[in-house]
């Protein structure tokens, strides 16, 4: 993880890659209570405030250090010895935060670049409400470069690189005051469960989770939200210009003359119900959009081995109440799917078989262990419970 080369001649970038490894840090935490943050190693490039990092502040801290540092230490050693005989435990602070009392429990983060120096309560000059992330290599670069300009200063950007390309993408200017991750052949879902944790993207009422591969020209991300509140959309996708290549279900095709809509009607033969997925409640995982309720839940669906999500569209409706009516596709904004390649081709080549084949059957074995997955999990809840 990190944002690349640059990121020692650009201090924003730092700036990222430091918030991304705090999150990182804070997911950890989170997730594997025992494991203290003290026993993580913290590369040293990440720690700012050495004397090492200000060669030029130096001669004026020398003079200052010996009496502020002990100070300093002294009124934390006080201050800490007193709290641990008040015997704190709040057990409604989060999970493995109980000892804390709760004015000082921070459950949830951001995505906001923040400043070095400086009043914090002054960083911010907008907070972003919504969040996009793109899943890219650089050679995607044009089409990403028009996707990004589709969404409005209301947004947070977010890449998460495949290819370990980071530095290029400064060409484009929105790149500079983005987030970048870079971690070479993973997959959306892969970035995602790791570094989109509900608790971390809080503050997004929406989350667009996007692929590289998408026609643009008929979207605009301000009207689509517009539309996706007005109509209660959890879980959505702009539907697909008939045109494009690689359909793969019908329901996302788009219908023109109308601004949403939620099922096939009539529905068509190969439907294996009127109100069951593909043909209701039902979006595809390339250019899915979430509230910030539906994300959260399908954060726990995404399995951290079944990386590419296939399956993950039959079971969103998992996630939803009343799923038919709050899954549906937005028509009057739209995009068109060019079904590139891309990281298929980043598979393993070997003597039988060429890259995106492997791919391909790992996709589909993934689908199968996905589906037996939910099915022994419903199984052993609706199991009886032996008192
Ligand atoms: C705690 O603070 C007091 C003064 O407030 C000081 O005299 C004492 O040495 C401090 N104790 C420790 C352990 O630092
Ligand atoms: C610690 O507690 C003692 C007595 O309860 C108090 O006098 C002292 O000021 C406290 N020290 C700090 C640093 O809060
Ligand atoms: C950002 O959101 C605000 C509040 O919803 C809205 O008024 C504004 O028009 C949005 N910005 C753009 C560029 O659409």
């Amino acid at each position: 993880m990190g944002a690349g080369p640059s990121a020692r001649s650009d201090p924003m970038r730092s700036v990222f890659t430091m918030l991304m490894a705090i999150a990182f840090g804070f997911f950890i935490g989170k997730s594997f209570p025992s494991l203290s943050i003290s026993k993580l190693s913290i590369p040293t490039s990440l720690i700012l405030c050495t004397e090492v990092s200000f060669p030029k502040c130096e001669a004026q801290e020398i003079k200052d250090r010996p009496r502020s540092s002990s100070l300093a230490s002294n009124e934390i050693q006080n201050s800490s010895a007193n709290q641990s005989q008040g015997d704190i435990w709040v057990p409604t602070n989060p999970r493995g935060a109980e000892r804390l009392p709760p004015g000082i429990v921070a459950a949830e983060s951001d995505l906001y670049l923040r400043k070095l120096w400086g009043n914090p309560s002054e960083d911010l000059t907008n907070k972003p409400k919504y969040l996009v992330t793109f899943t890219v290599g650089y050679k995607q670069r044009k089409n990403v470069d028009a996707a990004v300009k589709k969404f409005s200063g209301n947004f947070t950007i977010m890449m998460f690189h495949y290819d370990g390309r980071t530095t290029e993408w400064d060409e484009f200017e929105w790149s500079r005051k983005a987030i970048h991750v870079s971690v070479p052949k993973q997959t959306k879902w892969w970035y995602a469960k790791r570094f989109l944790h509900p608790d971390i993207v809080a503050p997004y009422e929406y989350i667009f989770i996007w692929d590289e591969d998408l026609g643009v020209e008929h979207f605009n991300a301000e009207e689509y939200i517009k539309l996706v509140r007005k109509h209660g959309l959890e879980i959505s996708q702009p539907a697909l210009d008939p045109k494009s290549k690689g359909f793969n279900w019908q329901i996302t095709r788009r219908r023109v003359g109308q601004e949403i809509h939620r099922d096939e009607n009539p529905s068509p033969p190969g439907c294996p119900g009127p109100r069951e997925p593909p043909c209701a409640g039902f979006v595809e995982i390339m250019a899915t959009v979430f509230s910030r309720d539906a994300w959260r839940c399908v954060w726990h669906l995404i399995q951290n081995d079944l990386v590419h999500g296939w399956g993950l569209d039959f079971s969103l409706r998992r996630c939803v109440e009343r799923a038919r009516e709050k899954i549906g596709v937005v028509d009057s904004q739209w995009i068109v799917h060019q079904a590139v390649p891309s990281l298929g081709d980043q598979g393993e080549a070997s003597q039988e078989k060429k890259p995106c084949q492997g791919v391909r059957e790992r996709c589909k074995m993934e689908w199968g262990m996905f589906n037996n997955r939910l099915v022994a999990a419903d199984e052993d809840y609706l199991r009886p419970k032996q008192s």
